[in-house]
Formats: C-alpha cells, structure tokens, sequence
C-alpha cells in the first residue's frame, strides 16, 4: 500500500533551510550530500521505493536554480529521477521540458487520489517544505517521518514541521548514525 514519506535533512534546531532559502549549512557539513558515502546506499534504496515527489514552489524554485533543470532538461532527471512529481503552487510557473510534472494547487485532499494513482504500488515522497508536508498530516496522509539531524543550529529559518503532532501522533521506530547525521525514523499515526 502506498505511504506518504516525509524525508528531508534539517538542523539540529528544526530549520529546512535558512532564512533566504539557502541549504549551504547543509553542503558545508561533512558528507552533507545525499551522494556522500553515508547515505549513498540509504537514499538509493530510499528513491527504489518511491513513485512520486511532492512539492511546494520554494523547494522547487530552489531545484530549478541549484541544477539549471530550465535549460539543461537531464539536470531535472538527474535531480529527482524520471518518475512523477506534483508541484503545489498558484503560479504559473516555468517547467523543464518533458519533465513529468503535474501542477496543483489549493486542498490536498483533492490531489490525493491522482497522486497515489501515479505512484502505483510504490510510496509518496513529500519533499517539502514543512508546511506542505503539515497539510498532508493535516489530511491524515503522512505515514512516515525520516530526519537526517544535521549537526548544526540556525536559530531562524524555514520550519522543519509547522504543526502540532503529539506524542501520540509520532511514534520513534530507528535511530541510525550515519556519518556527522541522526538519520531518525518515525512512525506517524491518527
Ligand atoms: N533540508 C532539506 O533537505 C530540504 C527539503 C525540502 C525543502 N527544503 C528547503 O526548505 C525551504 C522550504 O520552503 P517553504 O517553507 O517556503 O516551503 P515550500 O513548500 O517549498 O513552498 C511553499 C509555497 O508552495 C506553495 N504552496 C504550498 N502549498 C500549496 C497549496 N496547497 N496550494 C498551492 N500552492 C501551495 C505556495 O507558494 P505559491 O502558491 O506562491 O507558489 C507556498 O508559499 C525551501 O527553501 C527548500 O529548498 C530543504
């Protein structure tokens, strides 16, 4: 059965990225890229089990200027594989050619039955940002929650998960170390 994943790095103190939108506090820890030889294997079995990505415009946008998808197409592939996204925005916003992107907008709840659709018998990845993952939560699609705990604290910045989720909600399944990272595994209930 398809699950809706929350996988993301983040601080120590709950931030997704700084202020501006910047992710360097992540590149400048020790193997603080999906491809270092810490996560390499995890997050390649991670992307085998996953159908589609979801995510919010920042996320994208951020993508979009990191790889230069708009005009090198196989930067997008590169990026977030071949498999499908849904995008949530109320822009109109560019798209790499022949990237399979679908653009939403407004409730999730109305998108979930073409996102699980696309995503067959394999699972949602919803990338981010925070907020967007809360509406999925909200919507009582989130099931898993994977953290890389960087080792760093920004004291301000985009917000790991802006919702109140009890400990009733969230029930700790693994505790990995993986390199400078606390890879830590939840189990999201209710
Ligand atoms: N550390 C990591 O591994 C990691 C992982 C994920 C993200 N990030 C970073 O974290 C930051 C997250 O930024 P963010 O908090 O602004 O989140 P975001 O989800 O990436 O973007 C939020 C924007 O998405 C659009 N949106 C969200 N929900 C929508 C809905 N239901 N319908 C229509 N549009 C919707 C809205 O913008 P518009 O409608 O105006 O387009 C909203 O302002 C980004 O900088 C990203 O690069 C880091």
């Amino acid at each position: 059965m398809t699950r809706f994943v929350f996988n993301t790095a983040a601080t120590l103190d709950g931030y997704l990225a700084d202020r501006d939108h910047s992710l360097s506090w992540l590149f400048e820890v020790d193997g603080g890229t999906p491809d270092a030889p810490e996560h390499a294997d995890h997050f390649s079995a991670f992307l085998e089990g996953i159908g589609v990505t979801v995510l919010g415009s920042s996320t994208y946008e951020w993508l979009l200027r990191e790889t230069g998808a708009l005009k090198d197409p196989a930067a997008w592939t590169s990026a977030i594989s071949t498999k499908p996204a849904f995008l949530f925005t109320s822009r109109d916003l560019p798209t790499p050619p022949g990237a399979d992107l679908t653009v939403v907008s407004g409730d999730v709840t109305r998108h979930l039955d073409a996102i699980r659709d696309r995503a067959g018998d394999r699972d949602v990845w919803v990338m981010g940002g925070g907020d967007l993952v809360g509406q999925f939560a909200d919507a009582g699609a989130l099931d898993e929650i994977q953290i890389s705990v960087a080792p760093v604290t920004l004291g301000a910045g985009q917000p790991l998960l802006p919702r109140r989720l009890g400990a009733d909600r969230l029930h700790l399944t693994s505790v990995e170390q993986r390199g400078q990272f606390a890879h830590l595994t939840y189990r999201v209930g209710g």
